[in-house]
């Protein structure tokens, strides 16, 4: 069995990124990985007994991410499970890292430092910024990681899914012109993370791709590299033309500023259009 120092405890392993993740963390570290149905970490007791194994770090991907979900579901998952993880990670004298997101923001203060203060404007955002306030209350070395829209060069993300899948249907479809996000491959996410690992790093940290894009820029890129169908007839609009139901609005342009990761990490925080390029030259 490996040494202690040598394992790291990932919760959500199964999901988009966590499957990124656990892959690259293998070459040198020994990797729990429970599925959600053998660690349901809003489950009280729960996340204690896999820190049995005292991992020198946990990695907190889990997520409860569902556009629309409602608000219990968001709180067991994005709260009260948060809370659960980074209490058992103290207990255990393991590092956290705890994933969260550039929802936290308000979109209307870009670009955002890495320590701006949350502003959430809808329920998800609300629920993972108070997620981040029980990780640093209850751990006090925990890193939060705020990213932004994880994709993948090789597996469309579930957005990309969507929009193929309406598009299937004969839907018809909008990209928006007036949001603003950074972009950032599972790989390379999963490679910072990896870093992190062994860094001690505290408080809340930017990792996110170097390029801001509209979601409209961003997603017919995707529309194109996955050569989706039907991809000429999605139109683009403005989301601050849609109705919005109170306390959920949508936030504009959450561009982080990621400049101290950038030192901080080896690893490059490629741009959308920079691994694209990457991909297109390793895949021949
Ligand atoms: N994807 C993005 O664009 C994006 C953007 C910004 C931030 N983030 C953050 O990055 C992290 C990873 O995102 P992702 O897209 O990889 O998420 P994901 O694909 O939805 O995966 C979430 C994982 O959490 C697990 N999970 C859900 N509820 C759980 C519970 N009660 N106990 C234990 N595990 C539970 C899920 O297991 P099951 O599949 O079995 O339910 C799944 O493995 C999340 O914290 C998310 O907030 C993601």
């Amino acid at each position: 069995m490996p040494d202690a120092s040598e394992r790291v405890l990932v919760v959500g392993g199964g999901g988009f990124l966590g499957r990124a993740l656990v892959a690259q963390l293998g070459g040198s570290w020994a990797v729990d990985a429970p599925s959600s149905a053998e660690l349901d970490i809003a489950e009280p007791g729960a996340v204690a007994r896999w820190m049995a194994v005292r991992p020198a770090v946990a990695v907190l991907n889990a997520a409860c991410r569902q556009p629309g979900s409602p608000a219990s579901d968001l709180e067991r998952v994005n709260v009260i499970g948060a809370d659960a993880v980074a209490r058992a990670a103290h207990e255990a004298n393991a590092r956290l890292i705890h994933m969260s997101t550039d929802v936290v923001l308000d979109g209307r203060h870009a670009p955002y430092a890495d320590d701006a203060a949350a502003c959430p404007v809808n329920s998800y955002g609300r629920s993972k910024a108070a997620g981040e306030a029980a990780v640093l209350a209850a751990h006090r070395a925990a890193v939060c990681v705020r990213t932004s829209l994880i994709w993948d060069p090789n597996e469309m993300d579930r957005s990309t899914v969507s929009f193929a899948e309406r598009l299937a249907r004969g839907e018809s479809c909008r990209l928006f012109t007036d949001e603003v996000r950074c972009p950032i491959s599972r790989v390379t996410l999963a490679a910072a993370l990896c870093e992190l690992v062994g860094l001690s790093v505290r408080g809340t940290l930017n990792v996110a791709g170097a390029e801001a894009l509209t979601r409209e820029a961003f997603g017919r890129m995707m529309l194109q590299h996955f050569a989706v169908d039907g991809a000429d007839r999605v139109e683009s609009g403005r989301a601050a033309d849609l109705p919005s139901r109170p306390g959920e609005a949508r936030p504009a342009d959450l561009t982080l500023d990621v400049s101290l990761a950038s030192r901080m990490l080896s690893t490059p925080l490629h741009g959308v259009t920079d691994e694209l390029r990457l991909a297109r030259r390793t895949n021949g």
